[in-house]
């Protein structure tokens, strides 16, 4: 099932009061792309904000690291009607032949900067600026010279691809694993994949929009204490678009590890073989993602890079990377620079070739899509963790009670089943919030808190967020929302509940002392982010 938490955290958010997050754009973005400059990751951050250190965890636990992403290492299903495949960086490098600034300017920078351990090199570490090759390849028609055969990958160069007995084919590029360490237990594995070119989708007579150079995509698993949980499912920018978050025991597995398919020509990752509609232009053209379980397989087991990301939660630092991995320092866009030539450029917003995607090296401190609790049948109960920061901050201002609000929704529409609930716009639904019974301030450790049922039929916990009190009752911060997603024990996927029991392993983080809007902000659309927007440590 679908789990599309932007749409469905957008229309919560703008069907309540004043202290929430901007308004969605009505529109849905047309998002088959990689956006033309660095899109900020969820989060109010970008990976250039949070401070850089040189101090990598102990040989022990990196190599402990190492073997949980080998582990879960996951199986990727490539679409029979694929024909750009993945490869790596330093494959890659070999063929830029130019950087570019973002004022089209362009650069032929030394040689030998083209290199993994050199690449961070380049002025302003490549901010700003676009790796370019020569023959960007836009297929207008197929523009299909042997000097562009390296954007099929080596799998898709003539002769390139290996075949096993089943007679599909074998691809063995490696995978670029970024581990997180969360705390209490709690890391998160984020597979990055990566492919020299994307092809865009075909939008009736404009012919294929949305190609570039470079494609990065990604599968992300939870785990807790050494064994996965769930997995997140990102495409296109991820947010409504995306399958979201499933439980580990619904995904389709080859032993302990994710199975996962990956769209032809977009690269997007998907739970299962299908055809995903993720978005609608301009309501004429559908944008369709299709995977299918004929193609190449990549296992990844034995491939995956691993990287250190963060010191963890409490510090809080970006650890630098040095050596043949100083790539990951390089803070531009790994394809050219995208035209805005065409005749439909103010209509639709995108030509045929777009700007080339930032590198993996993002924000990755994070929740899941959705907080995974059980549905309950009477009242809910909430075990959630505050930050060290959190705490901190908390102190400073006197915090003495704390209140859990939920959520709760109700379609004011007719509904064909739960996929569509998760589609409703602010103004198809009710939306209004039950408080919880008032809890004592506890510190970093542990809080219980309980809230009565969602009343009334139809009505589902959808959502939850923290309020804080000082001595004298005054609130003095609220959190952002988290989306909750609800199972039946011995049932597969999602169900709806007046009341869920949640354990929440992400600790609450957030800027208390952030000024909080007196009205509604003004109209500003955000960027399609999971639930824990504005991160503060
Ligand atoms: C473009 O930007 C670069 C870097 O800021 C600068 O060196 C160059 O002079 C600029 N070119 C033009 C035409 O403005
Ligand atoms: C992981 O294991 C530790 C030690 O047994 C325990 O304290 C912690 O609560 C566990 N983490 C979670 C999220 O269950
Ligand atoms: C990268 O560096 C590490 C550590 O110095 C080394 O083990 C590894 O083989 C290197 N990889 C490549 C592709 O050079
Ligand atoms: C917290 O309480 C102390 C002592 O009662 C007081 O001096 C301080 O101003 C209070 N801080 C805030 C932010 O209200
Ligand atoms: C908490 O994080 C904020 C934002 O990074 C920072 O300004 C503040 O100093 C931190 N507070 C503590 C107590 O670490």
């Amino acid at each position: 099932m679908r789990l599309t938490t932007f749409l469905l955290t957008s229309a919560l958010v703008s069907a309540l009061p004043y202290d929430a997050d901007p308004p969605p754009s009505e529109q849905v973005p047309f998002e088959p792309v990689a956006s033309p400059r660095p899109t900020p990751p969820p989060g109010s951050q970008t990976y250039t904000d949070i401070e850089v250190v040189d101090k990598p965890s102990t040989p022990e636990k990196r190599a402990a690291m190492a073997k949980l992403l080998d582990k879960y290492a996951p199986v990727f299903k490539l679409a029979s009607t694929e024909r750009y495949y993945p490869s790596s960086v330093p494959f890659m490098l070999e063929h830029y032949e130019f950087v570019q600034w973002e004022n089209g300017t362009q650069f032929e920078p030394n040689n030998n900067v083209f290199t993994a351990s050199r690449l961070n090199k380049l002025p302003h570490k490549g901010r700003h600026q676009y790796l370019s090759v020569t023959q960007p390849h836009n297929p207008q028609p197929l523009v299909d010279g042997p000097e562009s055969h390296f954007l099929y990958g080596p799998a898709g160069m003539p002769g390139g691809m290996e075949f096993g007995d089943d007679g599909r084919g074998r691809v063995h590029d490696e995978v670029y694993g970024f581990w997180v360490d969360n705390g209490r237990g709690v890391v998160d594995l984020w597979y990055w994949t990566y492919y020299p070119y994307n092809l865009g989708k075909e939008v009736g007579y404009l012919g294929w929009l949305g190609n570039h150079v470079s494609d990065w995509e990604r599968l992300r698993v939870r785990t807790v204490n050494g064994t996965a949980e769930s997995a997140d499912f990102n495409t296109h920018s991820g947010g409504a678009f995306s399958a979201g978050t499933y439980r580990w025991s619904d995904l389709e597995r080859f032993g302990e590890r994710p199975i996962a398919y990956v769209a032809s020509g977009s690269h997007g990752v998907w739970p299962n073989p299908g055809k995903h509609v993720y978005a609608q232009l301009l309501n004429l053209w559908q944008l369709v993602d299709m995977t299918d379980d004929y193609g190449a397989i990549w296992d990844t087991q034995g491939h995956v890079v691993p990287i250190e990301w963060w010191t963890g939660p409490d510090l809080a630092h970006r650890i630098r990377h040095t050596g043949n991995h100083s790539w990951l320092e390089f803070e531009g866009m790994f394809g050219n620079a995208g035209s805005s030539n065409c005749w439909w450029h103010s209509i639709v917003g995108v030509c045929q070739l777009v700007g080339g995607p930032i590198g993996p090296n993002r924000w990755f401190g994070d929740p899941p899509d959705c907080i995974i609790g059980r549905a309950a049948p009477d009242h809910s109960k909430y075990l959630f963790y505050l930050s060290l920061n959190v705490t901190k901050q908390a102190r400073a201002m006197n915090v003495s009670t704390i209140l859990v609000e939920q959520i709760c929704a109700r379609p004011e529409v007719a509904l064909n089943g739960e996929a569509d609930w998760n589609t409703l716009r602010a103004d198809q639904m009710k939306v209004w919030t039950v408080p919880g019974r008032a809890i004592p301030f506890r510190g970093t450790a542990q809080h219980h808190a309980t809230a009565e049922p969602c009343g009334g039929g139809r009505s589902a916990a959808k959502a939850y967020r923290l309020a804080l009190y000082n001595k004298d009752g005054e609130r003095v911060s609220t959190s952002n929302l988290r989306v909750l997603c609800m199972y039946e024990p011995g049932k597969r996927g999602w169900v709806l509940s007046p009341a869920v029991d949640v354990e929440d392993v992400d600790e609450w983080r957030w800027m208390l002392m952030e000024k909080q809007p007196e009205e509604p902000p003004s109209h500003t659309p955000p960027s399609p982010t999971s639930n824990g927007r504005r991160v503060g440590y």
